[in-house]
């Protein structure tokens, strides 16, 4: 039988939050976040992993329509949803301090898991774009196409901007990591765009009717906001610590 610990032993052992502000925070040293911050961002964090797996199965089944139509060539939807959607948004998620899944994770794991999770994440994405920019024959002729583009161009940036952050933080940590925040915040937010105009002109192939269409778009535009604000706030306590 399982022993019952007293309250004294209780009272030693951390909770969540201070191991996180200990080991995995933005900012170990600061302050703690207020409880009002703390219980709103965890709510935001938990409809954004919702949300987020709303849109990844939409994808999913665009990808399962398209490959009757097209076969292999589906790849390109999955990949590029896995890159960006799974892999890259929990990239950006598993460094905030209000993450579920990561909050255990001291700030050196978190960012070893960041590293693997944005390089997978933008091979997928990588491989995905250009599997199909070299079989479309005229290329970057829709709008879907076109930020599909930036988004990739911003994805080769963004890999730049992590090398440069490992190489140089140490001359200004703070500045560094930022601007790479923001960088892989505004590729996330270009890729979201696409996958926006991709639900809305193949809608009649894919989502099989307009309203599906609007709950997709609606799913991916509330899904984005969260993973905004959890990487905005994240930001804005580097700034001010
Ligand atoms: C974040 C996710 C996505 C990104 C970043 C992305 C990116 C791209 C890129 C770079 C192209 C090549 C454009 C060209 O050469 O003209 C493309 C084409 C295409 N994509 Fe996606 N894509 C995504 C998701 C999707 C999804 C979910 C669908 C299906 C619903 C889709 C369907 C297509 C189709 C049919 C084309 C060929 C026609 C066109 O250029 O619009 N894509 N995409």
């Amino acid at each position: 039988m399982q022993s019952v610990p007293s309250a004294s032993s209780l009272a030693n052992v951390p909770t969540v939050t201070a191991v996180n502000q200990e080991n995995g925070g933005v900012n170990p040293e600061g302050p703690p976040p207020s409880l009002l911050l703390l219980r709103t961002m965890h709510v935001v964090n938990t409809l954004t992993h919702l949300l987020l797996g709303a849109v990844i199965i939409l994808g999913v089944l665009c990808g399962n329509y398209y490959s009757i139509i097209k076969g292999p060539l589906s790849a390109h939807i999955y990949l590029c949803v896995v890159g960006y959607v799974v892999l890259m948004s929990q990239a950006v998620l598993s460094l905030s301090p209000y993450n579920g899944w990561s909050q255990t994770f001291s700030y050196q794991e978190k960012r070893f898991m960041h590293w693997v999770l944005q390089i997978a994440g933008s091979a997928l994405a990588i491989t995905g774009s250009i599997i199909k920019i070299v079989d479309t024959p005229d290329n970057f002729q829709t709008v879907h196409g076109i930020i599909g583009l930036i988004a990739l161009l911003l994805t080769c940036l963004s890999m730049i901007g992590g090398i440069i952050n490992l190489l140089f933080f140490k001359v200004n940590p703070k500045i560094i990591k930022i601007l790479h925040a923001s960088l892989g915040l505004l590729t996330l937010c270009v890729a979201y765009l696409s996958l926006i105009f991709a639900f809305s002109d193949y809608s009649n192939i894919f989502l099989n009717g307009v309203s599906n269409v609007r709950l997709a778009i609606s799913l991916t535009v509330v899904g984005l906001g969260g993973l905004v604000a959890s990487s905005i706030v994240n930001i804005f306590q580097r700034i001010y610590s």
